[in-house]
């Protein structure tokens, strides 16, 4: 099959294709998303087919407004309504409890709850209100890989695969939404995901406590977001987090042992350990806010050079804000793992 490249000028023939059945990569704001229909079992079950993904890992159901979602919802959170109005269409997902029967069953992996989100790109809300259908939008990568943020990668992992991308350049934010659990009308909302709508925000903007899943919080309960328990973005080199103080004694390592290493960091430090390095990958500033912009691409480019490099060394942040969404995918690329000085 030929994956055609679609742009907004071609939308609706893209809409016409995810409508029918097809698979449409989109972008959003946080990484590009594959689209299926979310009504029709056979294209939901290809999604998880092309990318390998374990049926019991549910997927989020993209909107074009609220309005399809009062639809669908039982039992509305007492802050569902708050929550729209500040943060949608933006990289929040809501997790609801539903009504039965609504959408493919494959979507909700045998859950009682469905996850919602209104993503904030023009072209993704034109291509959606266009097809005028829910989608389905995981990651539109290879699992296990790290999620696209442009459209050379989900060319990259799924071309041949799919019937098209809808290409719409660099995704602005870098990592996937957060996930947020108000299926329980009677419980404090609480984060499944981090994102870049974080705790603090939500408790500045709308005075609303949410806590985390304990599982984030390093104790060892089983995470209630089947998605969070799987090895996710490794690339296949070993990936070492350097905390800030940590370069200098990382590069003298890397120097001893004749390592072939690639680093990901930002330009202050990329333009100090450039000479004593194989390769790096600098993010455009030095903020968390650059680095979870250039996480996945900095992965996916250092792990695809023809170097062969022994090494990955990507800059740490500290787990706070953005920081506890750029943490916790970097640590899962890493294992875990930090350069020990
Ligand atoms: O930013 C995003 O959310 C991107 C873009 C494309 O929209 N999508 C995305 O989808 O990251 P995916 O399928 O890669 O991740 C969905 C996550 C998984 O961790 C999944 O387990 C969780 O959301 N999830 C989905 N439905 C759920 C539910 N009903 N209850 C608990 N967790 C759920
Ligand atoms: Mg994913």
């Amino acid at each position: 099959m030929e994956t055609r490249r679609w742009t907004v000028s071609e939308i609706d023939e893209a809409a016409q294709i995810l409508k029918e059945g097809g698979l449409v990569a989109f972008p959003t704001e946080t990484v590009y998303g594959l689209g299926a229909n979310a009504m029709i079992s056979c294209s939901v079950r290809r999604v998880f087919d092309v990318k390998g993904r374990p049926s019991d890992n549910p997927l989020i159901v993209h909107v074009s407004s609220f309005e399809q979602v009062k639809d669908y919802v039982t039992d509305f959170h007492p802050y569902a309504q708050k929550l729209v109005d500040m943060y949608w269409p933006g990289p929040l997902t809501l997790v609801c409890k539903v009504k039965p029967d609504l959408f493919a069953k494959e979507v909700s992996a045998g859950l009682p709850t469905v996850s919602f989100r209104m993503p904030d790109d023009e072209d993704t809300l034109l291509l959606l209100k266009k097809a005028g259908v829910p989608a389905v939008g995981p990651s539109a990568n290879t699992s296990g890989k790290p999620s696209p943020t442009t459209y050379e990668h989900v060319y990259h992992d799924l071309h041949g695969k799919i019937e098209g991308i809808l290409d719409d350049g660099s995704t602005k934010i870098g990592v996937e939404s957060t996930v947020l659990d108000i299926s329980d009308p009677e419980q404090a909302p609480m984060i499944l995901r981090p994102g870049a709508i974080t705790k603090e925000q939500i408790k500045q903007d709308l005075g609303i406590e949410v806590s985390y899943d304990r599982h984030l919080l390093k104790t060892s309960e089983a995470p209630k977001s089947p998605g969070m328990k799987y090895k996710h973005y490794a690339p296949d080199t070993e990936v070492l987090m350097v905390k800030e103080q940590d370069w200098p004694a990382a590069i003298t390592w890397v120097k001893e042992n004749h390592l072939c290493a690639g680093v990901l960091a930002g330009p202050a430090v990329c333009d100090k350990v450039r000479a004593d390095t194989a390769a790096t990958f600098s993010y455009n500033g030095n903020s968390v806010a650059a680095a979870t912009k250039g996480l996945y691409a900095g992965l996916r480019a250092l792990d695809e050079t023809q170097l062969r490099l022994d090494v990955i060394l990507a800059a740490a942040f500290p787990e706070e804000d953005l920081g506890v969404a750029y943490m916790n995918r970097l640590k899962k690329a890493a294992s875990q793992k930090y350069f020990e000085g």
